[in-house]
């Protein structure tokens, strides 16, 4: 495992510099969910895709600005799926960005997570690496990613991130996000779900939602490259992670590509959506 985290970093100081000195223009190509492919998710890609090619404990990697899983070592340990520039269309207004991974044992699912890692391109870099057990930050400095804390929620936050829009949501999921904030919870939502969980787990706790909607039924994000990662961190951190009703790391995953409603957050928040969302159980 410790060679994959290397070449995360060695991958992530390479993609720093393209943030900083890359074209934010569009491409002529789509991704496999239809997302049109900026030139830096295209460069970020190939940069981590050459980093774990080279490792021979790597089975097979998918990128989701890829159709199908790459094989990269028969004989390998591990499976990676890595979104390689999540909320790249902010980069042109400097809003934050990063890099999730997920690291699978035998076959991509939820069961089988193992370990997951994001990285956080802001003012600062951050890479934050859950290895099933506990969650740590590290922070890029002169070079070197150096080890700063590490993370746990608290029972209860302040903050609600709720994606999508009011539009498409349905009425529970309205009356419960209205509800959290005559409770008293802040606003915090840039677009971008790595920053926007970063700051949940960092400021102590709150509710990040991305739910079924009127015009995505299952989410939009996707579960082997955003959701399940997350998942892992969250519940490593001490908080929780659902579908609406169940467990994520228990949702099937029938294709690569498959997206999943999703709340991440403190174990309060995340109770009070299983409330909510009880009565609304597709039977
Ligand atoms: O990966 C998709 C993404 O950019 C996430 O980073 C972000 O949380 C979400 O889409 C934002 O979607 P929306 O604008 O629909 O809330």
């Amino acid at each position: 495992m410790e060679n994959i985290i290397k070449a995360i970093q060695e991958a992530t100081i390479e993609i720093r510099h393209l943030i900083e000195t890359g074209d934010t223009g569009k491409s002529e190509n789509q991704n496999s969910t239809g997302d049109t492919q900026l030139k830096l998710d295209i460069a970020s890609d190939i940069i981590i895709e050459n980093h774990f090619k080279k490792l021979s404990n790597v089975k097979a990697i998918v990128s989701e600005e890829q159709e199908h899983i790459v094989p990269v070592n028969e004989n390998g340990e591990f499976l990676i799926a890595y979104d390689p520039l999540d909320g790249s269309s902010l980069v042109d207004v400097n809003l934050s960005v990063g890099s999730i991974y997920g690291i699978y044992k035998n076959e991509f699912s939820g069961k089988n997570i193992v370990a997951s890692v994001y990285v956080v391109f802001g003012p600062r870099v951050e890479l934050v690496y859950c290895d099933g057990k506990t969650v740590k930050m590290y922070r890029l400095q002169d070079g070197v990613f150096n080890y700063i804390q590490d993370i746990k929620l608290k029972e209860k936050g302040n903050l609600k991130a709720p994606g999508s829009t009011q539009q498409c949501w349905h009425d529970h999921h309205k009356v419960m996000v209205d509800g959290f904030f005559e409770d008293g919870y802040r606003l915090r939502y840039s677009g971008g779900m790595v920053p926007d969980l970063h700051q949940i787990l960092l400021k102590g706790g709150g509710l990040f939602s991305y739910p079924s909607t009127s015009d995505l039924p299952k989410g939009k994000l996707r579960q082997l490259f955003e959701v399940f990662p997350f998942a892992l961190t969250y519940k490593c951190a001490g908080g929780g992670a659902i579908d609406g009703h169940q467990d994520l790391l228990l949702v099937e995953t029938t294709h690569i590509h498959d997206t999943t409603p999703c709340f991440f957050g403190s174990n309060n928040e995340i109770n009070k959506v299983l409330e909510v969302y009880e009565p609304h159980a597709t039977k």
